[in-house]
């Protein structure tokens, strides 16, 4: 396997309808679906990177400021940020599309983390990921100061070791 890949080989798009089934009493799209569709096109995309089975290891907090109604078309597009030894950041991007209507607007952003792991379910190496366009580089800088945030708050990292959240908030 090459130890380096280019961040746009990860690139998934995935798209559903909202039907009743996937609704609330009000006719909206539930939250716990619209998580479901993002874990597996974000677990699609890390696949794409690390060519290998992976876990969702965190989801980063995802906050539900418009609801999404009964008929939209929903397009979540995925792509890994940044690899680190076993674990990868993705990147979602949520847009919901009233057709009839003609509106389309960005609902939700999210990361999420995703360790690939081997036959005895162990966490296992991942190739690079080098960045290529100006968004890309921008979400690959961001993504080490997310993942020690991640990681002190799940209680993996002491915050006198997360050197790039102390630069932030000008702790130094
Ligand atoms: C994620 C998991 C594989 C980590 O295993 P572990 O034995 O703790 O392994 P490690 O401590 O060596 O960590 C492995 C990687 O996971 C990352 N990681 C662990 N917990 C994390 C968290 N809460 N958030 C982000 N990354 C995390 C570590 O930073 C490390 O990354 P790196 O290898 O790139 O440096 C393990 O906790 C697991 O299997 N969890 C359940 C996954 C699952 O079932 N998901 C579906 C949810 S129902």
């Amino acid at each position: 396997m090459s130890s380096k890949k280019f961040a746009k080989e990860s690139a998934v798009i995935m798209t559903e309808m909202v039907l009743p089934n996937d609704t609330n009493t009000l006719n909206n799209l539930m939250g716990g679906k619209l998580m479901h569709w993002m874990d597996i096109v974000a677990a699609i995309a890390a696949q794409k990177h690390s060519n290998s089975i992976v876990v969702t290891a965190s989801a980063d907090n995802i906050s539900f400021q418009q609801p999404i109604a009964l008929g939209n078309v929903v397009t979540l597009k995925a792509q890994v940020t940044r690899a680190f030894n076993s674990s990868m950041e993705v990147f979602i991007e949520v847009t919901a599309e009233d057709i009839p209507a003609n509106k389309k607007v960005m609902t939700h952003r999210a990361f999420f983390t995703f360790v690939a792991v081997n036959e005895n379910n162990k966490p296992s190496r991942i190739p690079e990921l080098i960045p290529e366009t100006p968004e890309e580089i921008e979400n690959y800088e961001g993504a080490l100061r997310r993942r020690q945030l991640r990681l002190v708050l799940a209680k993996r990292m002491k915050p006198e070791d997360a050197v790039e959240l102390k630069s932030i908030f000008n702790l130094d």
